[in-house]
């Protein structure tokens, strides 16, 4: 049996001149306001949790309590698949990017790295998630060389450009690489009857997997939209879910005191709301967990951004980005809050080997040892500079434990919305520049839009282009 321990949260630190948030008069009231923001997530049906006519709690209520049987599916069909091909392909943009590549790094070690490892198989690579040409020729030159490519496209709506640019391409290449069996080859998530996406599966007979209506994209990694890549990549799904269900748990039944994803809403909320904290620094030292940051960045501001209000999420890689942004966040305008990612044994160490160096001092030391130190250094300047902080304890890098951060995080920020006063669980900002960008690039039927940005774009003085 695994030993499964649960994340802790440490917010010893998080004080704003002088004053422990314990102590802020929005404390107790914030607490209980969020209880019922928690049951609301629970058993609401309100225009505040729904996307359109859709409650959005699927992520909370059903993706943590899935069938182990809808497990053993994805898992036994990806390992049959991972052991089919070289490299996998995922595509996707959002929700439907982050969640895969920042798990698998979490579990397994950092892409750029393990990809070069000759153990790795398959390598693993993204697709869809921007449009520069440079990379994207790059990613075409190692599939063209592979023997055996594997592709999952990942789209709820089916119509996103990026992704869809991006299998276009890939599906391509597959016809002609693999003419006798690249369907085979090619998995397609989507919604489960409607979107571009679905009609093409129809027709070409590629299987595929459901994204169900009440997830939204940054929700989504503990369903089938992240659960199939995760699965090629050799991540253990029921653990995965069970750190998931876990976290749940520990969400609904805990008193508010000890309840991780509670406490860390109304902080959050409070530091916004009273302290006047604009930005929430989300810092790890531990390599593999630099895309879980990138996955805070993406859940938080598309959960929150909306009516002129939510917090900005600054992902920072320690001790790296101590040396250029760790001035502002020393010194600089007080306006942030910090959430350290910390882990407890992360895994693979080495011994510093350093006699008559600079460094002689810390000859026969474990390199974690040293990290934690200068992470746990930049977390105590930063208290002392003025920065509230707080640090969420991993005990270790592995699927339970990742399943559970989501989980936590994913309440934390649904919360969070909620307590801002946003519904949570849209996006009409992402959606307006999606429309933008379709009409700059041509789609048909957006003819009216460009005609109207381009009498705005006109209207602009050259006068200001030197
Ligand atoms: O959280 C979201 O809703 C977004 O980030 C989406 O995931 C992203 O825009 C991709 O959308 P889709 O899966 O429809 O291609």
């Amino acid at each position: 049996m695994p030993n499964h321990q649960p994340i802790k949260l440490d917010y010893r630190h998080f004080a704003c001149e002088g004053k422990h948030i314990s102590r802020h008069p929005q404390f107790e009231e914030t607490a209980k306001k969020i209880t019922n923001l928690q049951q609301l997530l629970l058993t609401g049906d309100d225009p505040m949790i729904k996307d359109k006519e859709v409650v959005m709690t699927g992520w909370k209520t059903e993706s943590p309590y899935v069938a182990d049987t809808a497990l053993e599916e994805i898992q036994a069909t990806a390992k049959n698949f991972a052991s089919q091909i070289d490299d996998f392909v995922s595509i996707g943009i959002g929700g439907s990017y982050l969640g895969v590549q920042a798990t698998i790094e979490a579990v397994k070690g950092s892409l750029s790295i393990i990809n070069l490892l000759p153990r790795t198989k398959p390598r693993v690579f993204f697709l869809g998630n921007h449009m520069d040409p440079n990379y994207t020729v790059r990613v075409m030159e190692i599939l063209q060389r592979s023997s055996s490519v594997g592709v999952n496209v990942i789209s709820k709506s089916g119509g996103t450009v990026e992704p869809a640019i991006a299998f276009a391409i890939i599906e391509r290449m597959m016809e002609r690489k693999f003419p006798k069996n690249s369907a085979e080859k090619i998995i397609v998530t989507t919604d489960k009857d409607k979107g571009a996406l679905k009609k093409l599966a129809n027709e070409k007979g590629y299987k595929t997997y459901v994204v169900p209506d009440n997830v939204g994209g940054r929700y989504s990694v503990t369903c089938p939209v992240g659960l199939f890549g995760l699965a090629v990549a050799g991540i253990d799904l029921k653990e995965f879910i069970a750190g998931t269900r876990f976290a749940e748990e520990q969400t609904r039944n805990n008193p508010f005191e000890k309840n991780a994803a509670l406490l860390r809403a109304v902080m959050r909320f409070i530091a916004y709301d009273s302290w006047q904290k604009k930005i929430e620094v989300a810092a790890t030292g531990n390599f593999n967990l630099k895309m879980v940051t990138s996955w805070m960045q993406q859940l938080g501001p598309e959960t929150e951004g909306k009516d002129g209000k939510g917090l900005w999420i600054s992902p920072e890689f320690y001790t790296q980005d101590a040396h250029a942004n760790g001035q502002m966040i020393q010194e600089g305008e007080r306006n942030m809050i910090e959430t350290f990612l910390m882990v407890e044994k992360p895994g693979d160490d080495l011994i510093i080997t350093a006699k008559d160096t600079p460094v002689d001092y810390l000859d026969g030391q474990k390199l974690s040892f040293v990290n934690q130190a200068f992470v746990e250094g930049l977390r105590d300047a930063h208290y002392h500079g003025g920065v509230p902080c707080m640090s969420l304890i991993l005990p270790k890098l592995d699927a339970f434990t990742i399943g559970q951060l989501y989980q936590l995080e994913m309440n934390t920020i649904a919360l969070g919305g909620l307590l801002l006063g946003v519904n949570p669980f849209i996006q009409p900002g992402v959606q307006q520049y999606k429309a933008v960008a379709n009409a700059k690039s041509g789609k048909p039927g957006t003819e009216k839009e460009l005609a109207e940005m381009e009498k705005i774009e006109k209207a602009l003085s050259q006068e200001f282009v030197v």
